[in-house]
């Protein structure tokens, strides 16, 4: 980590939120659903699909809990009324985990629901290592009840290859990312090249066995590699599509993904709770900083 991203990441929280406001505006995509859903229509429009997150995590209160799942479930029935190519992504600590696991585990039921009833996907985040198991058991408990649902995995985590190993058949629609939380060294690669090997091998199995693969990256070194490796083996293009974060820079790569017949997700994040959100990313992993600072010279 630089001394520029640590200073940045360390005076970021004391920034007000009126000028902090340009530095995450890049990458949230407004407060309001109706923002949300304007933005949505434009990627739809310019053929991307998307997946959508209220943002927030931690939830501390019964109450904000109830109020994050009715949101979820109406964000469901406006997505299809609107007729727009979107799914959800969600937190499970945003509807409670860790602060009531039984809580939260009844609340990602009631979404799933409204998933079910909009015929829609529903992915969940991967989180800090603390949750990666009480996630996954969380992923199985709705995989009984309804099979349009997904998980995440990290490839910065030693451990992902045997997660993927335990769940792989049919149904598996698993995002694989690197992992955005700082990890110690005990259970997680800190080695970028190792990082990236990893991510390669698990989307590699993924499509060498009969799962459905989100490759969530911005690195443009993954992202050839692997579409060289599915154009060689001729994976079918129903079988996975590229991910990225809206409003990160990728050199065009999106747009040629794209008119390559490639499908492409947007992962479009909203809310009220984007200043908390960008510290906290800021402070978990300091580097982001850096990133943040580069997009500002670039508007
Ligand atoms: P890397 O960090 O090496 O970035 C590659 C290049 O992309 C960099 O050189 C930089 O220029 C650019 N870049 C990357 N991020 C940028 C940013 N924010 N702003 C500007 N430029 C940026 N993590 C997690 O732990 N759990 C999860 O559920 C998810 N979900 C998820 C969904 C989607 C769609 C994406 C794209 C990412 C996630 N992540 C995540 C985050 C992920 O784990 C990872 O931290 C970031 O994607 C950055 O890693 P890259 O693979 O992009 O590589």
């Amino acid at each position: 980590m630089t001394l520029f991203n640590k200073t940045i990441s360390a005076i970021l929280p004391f920034i007000p939120r009126t000028f902090a406001k340009p530095f995450a505006s890049r990458y949230v995509a407004g407060v309001t659903v109706d923002e949300a859903l304007n933005v949505i229509q434009k990627l739809n429009d310019s053929g991307f699909d998307v997946t959508l997150d209220i943002l927030g995590e931690h939830t501390t209160s019964s109450n904000k809990t109830e109020e994050v799942t009715l949101a979820y479930k109406e964000l469901y029935n406006r997505i299809s009324a609107a007729e727009l190519d979107c799914n959800i992504s969600l937190k499970l600590t945003h509807l409670g985990l860790g602060f009531d696991d039984k809580l939260a585990e009844i609340n990602l039921l009631r979404v799933l629901e409204s998933a079910l009833q909009q015929n829609n996907f529903l992915r969940i985040d991967m989180e800090n290592s603390p949750y990666t198991d009480r996630i996954l058991k969380l992923y199985h408990r709705c995989l009984e009840k309804y099979d349009r649902v997904g998980f995440v995995l990290q490839s910065y985590l030693i451990r992902s290859t045997g997660d993927l190993e335990k769940n792989l058949g049919e149904k598996l629609n698993v995002r694989i990312c690197k992992g955005i939380y700082l990890e110690p060294a005990e259970i997680a690669f800190q080695d970028r090249e190792e990082i990236r090997e990893s991510f390669i091998s698990l989307v590699k199995m993924i499509l060498e066995g009969k799962g459905y693969a989100a490759i969530a990256t911005h690195d443009l070194y993954i992202i050839d590699t692997l579409e060289t490796w599915i154009l060689n083996k001729n994976i079918q293009s129903n079988r996975y599509e590229f991910q990225m974060l809206y409003g990160v820079p990728t050199k065009g790569r999106l747009e040629e993904l794209r008119d390559s017949g490639h499908k492409v997700r947007v992962y479009v994040p909203f809310g009220e709770e984007w200043y908390a959100y960008s510290v906290r990313r800021m402070k978990e992993n300091p580097n982001l900083a850096g990133y943040i600072i580069k997009n500002l010279f670039h508007r």
